[in-house]
């Protein structure tokens, strides 16, 4: 069912994966849809059918459940040693990483972003949150707490238990990495796992799930139902014996996974939109920041929750760096992401493309002005041109809304009062960048800004160490880090009196 003819010779095992329909792992099993019925992923590149895909709904998210339950409450996964789940998740980053190209592939196919992209990002990306969390395996300690009660002694003591069964639902930007970042603390803590991938992007956490076989976790740990949102998720969320959902979405959605959590009260982290800022000031390095602020924004084709969407710049140098900007954006060569010479890709799906869009014409309506790019390239396909936007100002829906294509708006600022109060103007608080050579302003600016990460001189650096996640209704939690472990584990306090 492959239709594009690229220019590199596919991996035999990406051949093999979009020339049939594609099952979901339960209970360890490839198997069909209960319903029977498939969905088709498509190629956003060409708008064609790149492989079907068994639609997961309600009945298998029962069986998946089912089997993660069995598999947590008294499957082999407890009672393995830390030790032994080590060195498991460590070797499925071995074979994410001997597999590599052909992932790599998969995704670029799947999603459209540049197959050197996918290289140099998300596979390795995948493969270090693998091993950072391996590490975690057997590092998870509670603490000795000496207490007071009574005037008696005690022994007391905190166990970090896993939290149980896991539902997790990903997007379809970064499609294995998101997995990653969900399977990772998962797996390392002693979770069970039903993952739901996006309807956009599932074949590369469908391949996943054979090397997660291959790597020797056992059968039911980690289950993966593709399907979509409404259906799948949806059951995914509200199913009582799920005992805890991990998200990464849209904030509107964000929202209907806190309302169906209710239901048993399932523990809930979120990981949602973005509008961040990125503040260039006069002083900063110029010839640093205009490409900063070009891979803040284009990065992904701006399909980033991160993405450094709202540019401020200092006066002085504003036409500077919005030419400079502009310039890189007119230079970026748009293409297949499967092509070698493309730079930029197409955007996941036609209902991104015409979300793009129409925020262009919303801005063009309320009076901002392209400087490059501006509409959509070609008729074929879901490509948009990388866009600068000036004329904006903080009442506009570009401004105020998550684009989530290659679209920045450029605003210059006089003062920093009054960019601390335009910077924080937001129902977000996902990321920001700072440009500036003077240390304490940067550290005085980061500080006043209400953001889960602030990039200081750079953007768009991530570790599996450093935690991510935002503030506001940018999410719940953060993911990564040691942080993370606090969402995949329960405290139990343990009290003994011993005199
Ligand atoms: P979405 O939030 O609808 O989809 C993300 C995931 O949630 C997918 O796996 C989807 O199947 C699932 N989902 C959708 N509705 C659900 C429901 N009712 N219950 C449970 N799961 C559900 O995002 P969508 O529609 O793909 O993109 C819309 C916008 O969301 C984008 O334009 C962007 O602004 C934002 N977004 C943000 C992401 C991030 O990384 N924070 C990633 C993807 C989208
Ligand atoms: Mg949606």
């Amino acid at each position: 069912m492959a239709t594009a003819t690229p220019a590199i010779r596919l991996d035999e095992n990406v051949t093999r994966y979009i020339s049939k329909p594609r099952q979901m792992l339960i209970n360890g099993k490839w198997v069909d849809a209960a319903s029977g019925k498939t969905f088709p992923s498509y190629n956003p590149a060409t708008g064609d059918i790149l492989a079907r895909v068994a639609e997961g709904d309600r009945e298998d998210i029962d069986r998946a459940v089912a089997a993660a339950r069995a598999a947590f409450d008294s499957g082999p996964w407890s009672k393995m040693t830390p030790s032994e789940r080590g060195r498991i998740i460590w070797k499925l980053a071995d074979l994410i990483e001997k597999h590599g190209e052909e992932l790599a592939q998969l995704e670029s196919l799947d999603n459209g972003k540049p197959l050197a992209i996918a290289r140099i990002a998300d596979i390795p990306g995948t493969v270090d949150m693998f091993r950072y969390m391996a590490g975690w395996a057997t590092k998870i300690e509670g603490n000795t707490i000496p207490i007071s009660a009574y005037g008696a002694k005690y022994l007391a003591f905190t166990l970090r238990e896993p939290v149980g069964v896991v539902g997790q639902i990903i997007p379809w930007n970064f499609p294995l990495m998101m997995a990653s970042w969900k399977l990772g603390p998962a797996l390392a803590t002693g979770c069970t796992v039903v993952l739901k991938p996006a309807e956009q992007t599932p074949l590369s956490a469908l391949r996943l799930g054979e090397l997660i076989q291959e790597a020797g976790i056992p059968d039911g740990v980690v289950n993966i139902v593709p399907g979509f949102g409404e259906t799948a998720g949806a059951a995914l969320t509200a199913h009582p014996k799920v005992d805890k959902i991990a998200f990464t979405g849209s904030t509107e959605v964000g929202k209907l996974i806190v309302q169906a959590a209710a239901g048993n009260l399932k523990k809930v982290s979120l990981e949602l939109g973005g509008k961040s800022p990125n503040i260039v000031f006069n002083d900063s390095d110029v010839e640093a920041a205009i490409p900063g602020a070009a891979l803040a924004i284009f990065f992904n084709h701006g399909q980033c929750c991160c993405a450094g969407s709202r540019l401020y710049v200092e006066e002085k140098v504003f036409d500077k760096v919005v030419d400079g900007v502009s310039q890189l954006a007119s230079k970026i060569r748009i293409g297949a992401g499967i092509e070698p010479t493309t730079d930029m890709g197409p955007l996941v799906s036609e209902e991104q493309l015409t979300r793009v869009c129409g925020y262009l014409e919303s801005g063009y309506s309320e009076g901002a002005k392209a400087v490059v790019g501006g509409s959509r390239h070609g008729d074929k396909g879901y490509f948009v041109k990388p866009t600068v936007l000036v004329n904006t100002n903080e009442k506009m829906k570009v401004v105020r809304e998550e684009i989530f294509g290659p679209v920045v708006t450029a605003t210059p600022f006089k003062d920093a009062d009054d960019l601390i109060a335009k910077a924080n103007d937001t129902v977000y608080g996902l990321a920001s960048g700072v440009w500036t050579r003077d240390i304490a302003k940067a550290h005085r600016v980061a500080s006043q800004l209400r953001a889960g990460t602030v990039w200081i001189n750079c953007y768009n650096v991530f570790d599996p160490a450093m935690p991510f996640g935002g503030y506001k209704q940018s999410g719940w939690g953060r993911e990564m880090g040691h942080e993370v472990l606090n969402l995949y584990t329960e405290c139990k306090s343990v009290c003994t009196p011993i005199a």
